[in-house]
């Protein structure tokens, strides 16, 4: 497993049934991010997801909204796996696709999508370095129509500031890799998001500290 592709599995134990894997924080979460996926994303139809992990948020994601089309992905040989499973498991494969082999550093996954209205992605940008940011950023302003959009679930500095927790996080994440951490809202993503067409429209704070942003495609 590549340490610089890090994957739940090594940040958390995950439990395993078959091929799935059961992330403890991603279930915690995942109702919260389902049901602000629901408010902040009514008009959305087609979407990728950048960093899929177990698939959890996928399903919830998609359970939510039958009326989704969604493309999981992620890097990680067994997240893929995992994705796999679930969605045989849910019986979901119509809604969800099978999942795509995506590193966002890369920029070859622009080109195998169109159609797409929206990208998500959950807690990957502070647990890779920040090229994998900028690679979101730049897929997301090159795929994406005028009023596309993009979700982004994690903890966040607002210009420097951030809770204790996370601040705490963003040292460790930083001991375990120089290139990881805790970015920032306005002197990081809000500037990426203009460089590439996008405008940071909604800030939602979330339960422990995290926060869903919606960038819009100009
Ligand atoms: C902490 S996990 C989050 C997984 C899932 N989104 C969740 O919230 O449960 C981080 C994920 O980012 C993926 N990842 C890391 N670097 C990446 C990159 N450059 N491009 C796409 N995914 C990446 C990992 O494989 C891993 O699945």
């Amino acid at each position: 497993m590549n340490e610089d592709i890090n994957n739940p599995i090594t940040l958390e134990p995950c439990e395993m049934l078959d091929e799935r894997l059961f992330s403890p924080s991603a279930g915690r979460n995942k109702g919260f991010i389902a049901e602000a996926f629901g408010a902040l994303m009514s008009d959305c139809r087609n979407i990728i997801e950048i960093a899929s992990g177990t698939g959890e948020h996928a399903i919830a994601i998609c359970k939510a909204r039958p009326d989704l089309h969604y493309f999981p992905s992620d890097p990680d040989p067994q997240s893929r796996r995992s994705i796999e499973a679930w969605r045989h498991h849910e019986n979901m494969q119509e809604q969800i696709a099978a999942p795509v082999d995506i590193d966002s550093r890369r920029n070859d996954w622009i080109e195998i999508f169109d159609d797409i209205d929206a990208i998500v992605c959950i807690n990957m940008i502070h647990i890779a370095p920040f090229a994998a940011c900028e690679g979101l950023f730049k897929g997301a302003g090159t795929l994406l129509p005028a009023g596309g959009r993009l979700f982004l679930y994690g903890p966040f500095m607002q210009d420097g500031q951030t809770a204790p927790s996370n601040l705490e996080f963003d040292r460790s994440l930083k001991s375990r890799n120089p290139e990881w951490g805790v970015r920032d809202i306005e002197r990081e993503l809000a500037p990426l998001g203009r460089e590439n067409g996008l405008t940071l429209a909604s800030v939602r704070a979330m339960p422990a500290n995290n926060h869903v942003l919606i960038f819009t495609k100009d």
